[in-house]
């Protein structure tokens, strides 16, 4: 459904002198994926490694230097109308006091993506509905921003996201800025609706705990590489690249249950 394919993309190192040419640094180098509906991939990779750059490869928000995404078929470009695309790939963000307008009562904020992509049907009962879902109270609508907690602000973003009915979530870390008990309430809320909606996710984080719940497949980077991939139980427990051992035991595993 969603495909990504020899996806590079490079930034420029500052020159070393005057004379030596500019260096080149690959962020993402020659990834390719294949996201079926339904099917959640995690991706993980210590700092730097690429896997915000993918994400926004992935959302057209950013252009790849060489490669391509698509998305049922349909070449992805950034630049051109994406409406078709925004209404089908939709972003969960990560830090949920930076992602709302804090002038902008949360039912505004919910019903924009409607009206921006011109999503049919009433968007004054959808945005009702989507409150619900998400587990806020009707009367949130009617509220701003700073009245919410980090959860419960995450949870409006979640409910923006799922507005226009999308096919696939995609969310850079969007557990990190939560305390813990929050943190484990707003990933069982997610993997709910995504098990109930039958939502395809890409979920990049460093909690491998977290992977481990809401994800059927990994994908490791190391340098912008692809260096592992597989069904998340196989990469878990026999790791068959060096870096992925290493990534695993640098975090504290869940107990088995
Ligand atoms: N706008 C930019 N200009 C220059 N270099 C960049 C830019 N954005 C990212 N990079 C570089 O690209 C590489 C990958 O960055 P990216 O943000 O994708 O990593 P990440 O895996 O998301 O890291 P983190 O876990 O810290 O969020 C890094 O070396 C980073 O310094
Ligand atoms: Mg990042």
């Amino acid at each position: 459904m969603l495909t990504a394919e020899g996806l590079n993309r490079t930034y420029r190192l500052p020159r070393r002198s005057l004379f030596g040419a500019p260096g080149q640094r690959y962020a993402v180098r020659d990834v390719s994926l294949a996201l079926a509906p339904g099917e959640r991939l995690g991706v993980v990779g210590e700092s730097g490694s690429g896997k915000s750059t993918l994400l926004r490869l992935l959302l057209a928000l950013d252009r790849p230097d060489s490669g391509a995404v698509t998305f049922r078929g349909r070449a992805v470009h950034p630049t051109g109308d994406l409406r078709w695309f925004r209404r089908e790939v939709q972003m969960v963000p990560q830090d949920p006091y930076g992602s709302l307008d804090p002038r902008m009562r949360i039912g505004d904020s919910v019903r924009e993506p409607l009206e921006c992509l011109r999503v049919p049907g009433d968007h004054r009962a959808r945005v009702a509905e989507l409150l619900a879902a998400v587990g806020l109270d009707a009367d949130a609508a009617g509220r701003y921003p700073h009245e919410f907690s980090g959860g419960q602000r995450q949870r409006v973003a979640i409910a923006r996201a799922l507005g226009p009915e999308p096919a696939v979530l995609l969310a850079d870390e969007p557990f990190s800025a939560l305390d813990v008990a929050v943190r484990v309430q707003v990933t069982a809320l997610v993997q709910d609706l995504v098990d109930r909606l039958g939502l395809a996710l890409v979920l990049v984080s460093h909690d491998i705990g977290v992977v481990q719940q809401l994800c059927d497949r990994l994908l490791v980077l190391k340098d912008g590489v692809a260096v592992e991939s597989g069904a998340t139980a196989d990469v878990l427990r026999a790791p068959s690249h060096p870096y992925t051992r290493a990534l695993l035991d640098a975090v504290p595993r869940l107990p088995e249950v």
